[in-house]
């Protein structure tokens, strides 16, 4: 079974953590659940997340790690505007749909309603609480993700829709 790499801290030896031990601890952290979309190379990108967090007010920033082997990777670094799309409990199905892997990349979003963002003309997902758009501030590595950092440009506040989707211990949820 793969582990994590052994390190040093200071003076401090660092023992070996269980990949599957932490997966399972970092996995009762409960989150909502993200679509992160992007244009690039004339096609919308999407890809169900739910590392990402709020991480300034003054400037508004947020961030969203994102692994470097994802398609998606690669779109955003190129394009630079992304959307967040934080999905209702009606979303699981797109949520799994754009988390599952060898879909084609090509019209992946043809079976997802979505719109327009008014300001980055990316895709914004229907059956979300609240949305996004960014424009990426920086790129910093973070191991096998990078960790892209935007400033929000709008938000949308869809009004009396169905409550959030959560995701704990590797399972999705409602809030009821
Ligand atoms: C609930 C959930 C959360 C996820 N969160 C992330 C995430 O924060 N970052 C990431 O890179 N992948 C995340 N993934 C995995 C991607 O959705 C998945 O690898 C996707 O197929 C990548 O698509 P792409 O290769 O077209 O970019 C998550 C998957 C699920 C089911």
């Amino acid at each position: 079974m793969s582990t994590a790499a052994a390190d040093s801290a200071g003076d401090f030896a660092v023992p070996q953590v269980e990949i599957g031990a932490f997966r399972r601890a970092v996995g009762r952290f409960t989150t909502g659940v993200c679509v992160v979309t992007t244009f690039a190379g004339r096609h919308d990108h999407a890809m169900t997340a739910n590392a990402f967090t709020s991480v300034s007010l003054d400037p508004l920033l947020v961030l969203v790690c994102v692994e470097q082997d994802a398609r998606f990777h690669e779109a955003v670094v190129e394009s630079g505007i992304w959307g967040v799309s934080i999905l209702d409990v009606t979303g699981r199905g797109d949520a799994e749909w754009l988390a599952s892997p060898g879909r084609p990349l090509i019209g992946q979003l043809d079976t997802v309603a979505h719109h327009r963002g008014d300001v980055t003309g990316v895709a914004l997902l229907d059956r979300s609480v609240a949305t996004l758009e960014c424009v990426t501030e920086n790129v910093f590595p973070g191991g096998d993700h990078s960790i892209v950092l935007g400033r929000v440009v709008a938000v949308e506040l869809p009004t009396d829709g169905p409550g959030p989707l959560i995701y704990h211990r590797s399972g999705y949820r409602s809030l009821q």
